[in-house]
């Protein structure tokens, strides 16, 4: 550490030179990321409250009262009714809670486990493993989706929590929500449903007409929801959800936290201190968006979607891996060979996709700051690649 600080010009100055070794979204070379860059309005927000701290939520009463507004609202955004919530750092945290509550609600259980898809995000692995939770993982199908006649067979007198996904990491498919939940019906067994990427997609989808199939508080067996503003939502980082169907949850399991200078409460949360600048940048995100700002986002974004399937529809020996259900895209070999060539191709050319390897496809995140215009330098760099390599 400096003895002396430096000025201000000198800070930014290093600063700026130090953070070239960044990607910025609006570069285009950013393909497989699923966060954008938040609304200008959300950080010009952030940053005007960035010291609130919702972490002792009776210094910020407004802040938390603002906070249960913005639950309400995406509960009912998500089918439901008087749902109860809260923001975290993101969706492997909202993952983690529902896993805790999943486990805590069944004390008799000795040995819990959670039945999900193979698809799910790794953020389930790492809350069984500090649960203790063992996970029991459906196979797919040919065409990826979920192969629910296994997910079937793996519930047992042990399973205290089955999940669900609403947009796959991988490929942004959506589980038989309804049908996962006809096999929870009248047992004690959590569903939750990670969205935490279809979220902020799926709401804006039906609207549009482009998707119908009920994943969320509708389906009556669903128990928790996360979805996360800092993915589609346009949100700032780090801002996580998750919405819970019944209010006493807090109550039964949440943590008393006892030294607090606002008074004592109870949270749900792994993290102590945590923004609230975040939330409200989001409060302020749905009021500037509203329903209709997210539609024509999403309109854009499923566009893009489109045409990226039709570029890569016209390239020989690649093939789209599954007819996308939102703005997420599969690349695969179409006689399959591995992918890794195309990839490491793609990487010493500048563009960041992400890679499958046991899927055996690059996925590319067609998020609100991807550009058709960078789709088209992408493809055109994808067919050269595929000549080369001799696909
Ligand atoms: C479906 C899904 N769930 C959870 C997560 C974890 O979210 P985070 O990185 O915000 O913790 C991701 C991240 O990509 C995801 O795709």
């Amino acid at each position: 550490m400096l003895k002396n600080g430096l000025e201000k010009q000198e800070i930014l100055r290093i600063l700026e030179e130090k953070l070239k070794l960044d990607k910025l979204y609006d570069s285009g070379s950013i393909l497989g990321s699923m966060c954008t860059e938040p609304l200008d309005l959300g950080i010009e927000i952030c940053m005007k409250y960035i010291s609130k701290n919702l972490g002792d939520p009776g210094l910020f009463l407004g802040t938390t009262a603002l906070e249960q507004e913005l639950v309400s609202e995406i509960g009912e955004l998500f089918g439901g009714k008087h749902i109860m919530g809260t923001f975290t750092t993101g969706g492997s945290e909202a993952n983690l809670i529902a896993l805790r509550i999943a486990k805590k609600l069944r004390p008799d259980i000795k040995n819990p486990e959670v039945v999900l898809s193979q698809s799910a995000h790794i953020s389930f692995d790492k809350a069984a493993d500090l649960l203790d939770i063992k996970l029991r993982k459906a196979h797919l199908n040919e065409d990826f989706t979920l192969d629910m006649n296994h997910f079937e067979s793996l519930m047992n007198q042990n399973t205290c929590g089955v999940v669900g996904i609403a947009g796959t990491t991988s490929l942004g498919l959506v589980d038989p929500i309804e049908e996962i939940g006809k096999k929870t019906d009248g047992k004690d067994i959590s569903f939750h449903i990670d969205a935490a990427f279809g979220g902020f997609v799926l709401p804006f989808l039906e609207n549009l007409n482009l998707h119908s199939s009920p994943w969320d508080f509708s389906v009556k067996s669903v128990d928790s929801i996360t979805a996360d503003p800092h993915k589609m939502g346009m949100g700032v980082i780090p801002t996580g959800g998750i919405f819970l169907r019944d209010k006493s949850i807090l109550q039964k399991i949440g943590f008393e936290i006892p030294y607090l200078a606002g008074g004592n409460f109870k949270h749900l949360h792994i993290v102590g201190t945590r923004p609230g600048g975040t939330i409200i940048a989001f409060w302020a995100i749905l009021k500037s968006l509203g329903i209709n700002g997210f539609n024509k986002i999403v309109e854009k974004c499923m566009d893009n979607t489109n045409y990226l399937v039709k570029r890569i529809g016209g390239i020989k020996g690649i093939k789209i891996a599954t007819k996308p259900v939102m703005n997420i895209v599969g690349i695969t070999t179409e006689n399959g060979d591995t992918i890794c060539k195309i990839d490491e191709e793609l990487r010493k050319r500048n563009w960041m996709t992400g890679k499958f390897e046991k899927l055996n496809l690059i996925r590319v995140v067609v998020m609100p700051h991807v550009q058709k215009v960078h789709l088209k330098n992408f493809v055109k760099d994808l067919e050269n690649i595929v000549k080369i390599l001799k696909f």
